[in-house]
């Protein structure tokens, strides 16, 4: 049985690895400041009694060294998710981003590496990409990023880089292009658009589009991303390299909001607001490589995933609170 941390594992993303990982029987540490994190994302432990060789909880915080440690005691691979995660956000306070996904970050690699652990996966982001017009978007593209927030995803890719040449830690770094699916967070004002506009047509408000609502991204099922953290963990011979996890293919925001009528039987028309700063018109990725090396395959294309994400939400509207 492996044993594997999972930082950031009470946030989005990190509940689908954990929860996975818990279905194939192996082992997993949840490190979580629980800042964005909240503890319904983990309610799976209690309903399927999971025994604690097989989990367990640490509350704190990556820019604690000794935490990040305590928690790497042990453990065979890291999938560091924790992150502060808002563009718009990291515009306001970069700081706050620079100490938690840079510094936060560098902890969990000298922690890992102190600890001998077999492998490190670092969340980063197709925000790397900023604003380019070459696409589909390939790894070794120039990044032009104009945000706070892709400028600590990028550090971090070079940090796991460093670590991976220089100081005898295997790391693979993960771009995700805007991932959706349950459990993601509605609520706040800088909230992800799919499960904001979920919200707002259960609730019948008009979503609100900023631009002219033609701006796309490569939307990604969260089960997909799940697939890509556990290939990254195990596949030989990639350590130090750099991946596209995406599905390959694009929808705008507006063909988002016309689906989700769909699915509602409604046809709410969308509100249109200024252009946000921080926000880029594209996001698309080649995700050859991800095939090739790690074997990565989508399994959900746009409308399955918004359809299972849509079910989620409507089971119980008190989420979209
Ligand atoms: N959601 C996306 O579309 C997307 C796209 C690209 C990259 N990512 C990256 O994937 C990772 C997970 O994102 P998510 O969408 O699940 O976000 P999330 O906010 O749901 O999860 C992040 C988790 O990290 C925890 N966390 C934050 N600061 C911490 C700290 N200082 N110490 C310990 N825990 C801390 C939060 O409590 C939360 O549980 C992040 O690294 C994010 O940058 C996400």
């Amino acid at each position: 049985m492996s044993k594997f941390l999972v930082t950031g594992g009470a946030g989005f993303i990190g509940s689908h690895i954990v929860e996975h990982i818990l279905s194939e029987g192996q082992a997993v540490i949840v490190l979580d400041n629980f800042s964005s994190g909240k503890e319904t994302n983990l309610s799976f432990v209690n309903e399927s009694q999971i025994s604690s060789k097989q989990y367990c909880l640490i509350k704190d915080d990556i820019r604690d060294y000794e935490a990040c440690l305590k928690a790497c005691s042990g453990v065979d691979y890291v999938l560091h998710q924790a992150a502060l995660r808002s563009v718009p956000k990291s515009m306001n306070n970069p700081y706050e981003y620079n100490e938690v996904n840079i510094g936060g970050t560098l902890n969990m690699l000298r922690a890992a590496q102190q600890c001998n652990v077999k492998r490190f996966i670092f969340a980063s982001s197709s925000s790397i990409y900023g604003m380019t017009d070459k696409f589909p978007e390939r790894e070794t593209d120039y990044p032009l990023l104009i945000s706070p927030y892709a400028l600590t995803k990028l550090t971090g890719e070079f940090y796991c880089r460093i670590f991976s040449e220089n100081f005898n830690l295997e790391t693979v770094a993960l771009r995700y292009f805007n991932v959706f699916g349950p459990r993601q967070a509605p609520d706040d004002e800088y909230a992800a658009v799919i499960p904001k506009f979920i919200c707002c047509i259960l609730k019948d408000i008009c979503p609100p589009i900023f631009g002219n609502g033609k701006q796309s991204r490569d939307f990604t099922f969260v089960k997909d991303v799940v697939q890509a953290n556990l290939l990254a963990a195990k596949i030989p011979d990639i350590s130090g390299k750099v991946f596209n996890i995406a599905s390959g293919s694009d929808n705008s925001i507006v063909e988002l909001v016309a689906i989700l009528n769909q699915l509602a039987g409604k046809s709410l028309q969308p509100e249109f607001l200024p252009e946000r700063a921080g926000d880029v018109f594209k996001t698309l990725a080649d995700i050859s490589n991800s095939k090739k090396s790690l074997g990565f395959k989508p399994k959900f294309d746009f409308k399955q995933g918004l359809s299972l994400t849509y079910d989620w939400f409507c089971a119980d509207q008190s989420r979209c609170r």
